[in-house]
């Protein structure tokens, strides 16, 4: 087989972190795949910027709509963030002229997630989507390939790493929200603007993807009941504590006869159960199925290396040819989304 060629866009802490990989173990990865993997051109805001890897010999562009499109790569790695704006063009750019994406971007999924899949499957494009819930963690590929015979009754987990962090530590530890989540920037787990974090709608932006590749229904973040941990204290945690809880962030999920359930709120979950030992940036997403009963997957949620990663085995996945519908089942199989009143929990 020829070299896959890579376009990347957006050098931030993920973007580096994958061409580094691929410039690091290159070599290892082409034993492994019988094919070559090569980054050949990227796209970012600064071409002068240390990053700490070697972009000299890379084709660049200003503009990643024209990396999308260009002539010299195979697939595009869709980095950048942002649900509009220059990551919406560039996808649909590429998937437009039939062209491979992978992205980490779930605000774009969920807000654009149907209308991309329609759009791949239209022109015959794969769209990998791995890195963009739970970090590190197969998820998108275990629902989408390993679970799809399953019915799935409920999806419930910790899908923000910087929430996570905020809360293990505020209960390890006598230290201010705001200190744990400057923290959480410096370690590269918070989003561009940490309110997406810090307010649910980054989790929001998961749970209606989980939700869609469950359940089969178009994704629906607006339907979320969304309720950040911004006004967790340090007495909330306690008070969780003495009653024999830790105050987790949770995206839940579920199915019932009415419709889809969706919220996402902080949650009093019991200590010594599964979910309430996944801490720090680590994120957990719990699965009830009629097969299985329950299926707890869990690891890191965030940063450069585990999200690289993900990104990694959507590519990995693309050069070997793989084809699976983006949402699991045909786009125009999925239901119309039927919300379920409101219960009161
Ligand atoms: N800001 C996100 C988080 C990054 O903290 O989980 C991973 O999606």
């Amino acid at each position: 087989l020829p070299p896959l060629r890579i376009g990347v866009a957006g050098l931030g802490n993920v973007g580096a972190t994958l061409v580094r990989i691929l410039q690091k173990d290159g070599a290892e990865l082409t034993k492994k795949l019988g094919r070559q993997l090569v980054v050949t051109a990227v796209a970012a805001r600064s071409r002068s910027r240390d990053r700490g890897i070697d972009i000299t010999n890379l084709d660049w562009f200003d503009d990643p709509v024209a990396l999308a499109k260009s002539e010299g790569i195979d697939l595009f790695v869709e980095l950048i963030g942002g649900e509009d704006g220059p990551a919406f063009a560039a996808v649909k750019a590429a998937l437009e002229i039939g062209r491979p994406v992978v992205t980490a971007n779930k605000a774009l999924l969920a807000k654009h997630g149907l209308t991309l899949a329609r759009m791949a499957e239209e022109s015959g494009a794969q769209l990998g989507f791995e890195a963009a819930v739970a970090g590190g963690i197969p998820v998108i590929k275990t629902l989408r390939e390993g679970l799809g015979s399953a019915r799935i009754a409920k999806v419930f987990g910790i899908m923000n790493g910087t929430c996570n962090y905020i809360l293990t530590r505020m209960g390890n530890e006598d230290i201010s929200f705001a200190d744990c989540l400057k923290d959480a920037q410096a370690l590269g787990y918070a989003e561009a603007d940490p309110t997406f974090d810090v307010e649910g709608f980054d989790t929001a932006h998961k749970l209606s993807i989980l939700a869609t590749l469950c359940f089969g229904y178009e994704i629906a973040p607006d339907k979320i009941r969304v309720e950040g941990i911004s006004r967790i204290t340090q007495h909330d945690i306690k008070v969780a504590a003495d009653l024999g809880y830790k105050i987790k962030l949770l995206g839940i999920a579920q199915r019932t006869d009415d419709g889809i359930e969706q919220r996402v709120h902080p949650t009093f979950v019991p200590k010594g159960s599964a979910i309430a030992g996944v801490d720090g940036v680590m994120n957990a997403v719990a699965l009830e199925t009629d097969h299985v009963h329950e299926l707890l997957l869990a690891g890191p949620g965030a940063g450069g290396p585990p999200t690289a990663s993900s990104v990694l085995s959507d590519i990995l996945d693309i050069a070997r040819g793989t084809r699976v519908p983006p949402l699991g089942v045909p786009s125009h199989e999925l239901m119309p989304y039927r919300e379920a009143p409101m219960r009161a929990h």
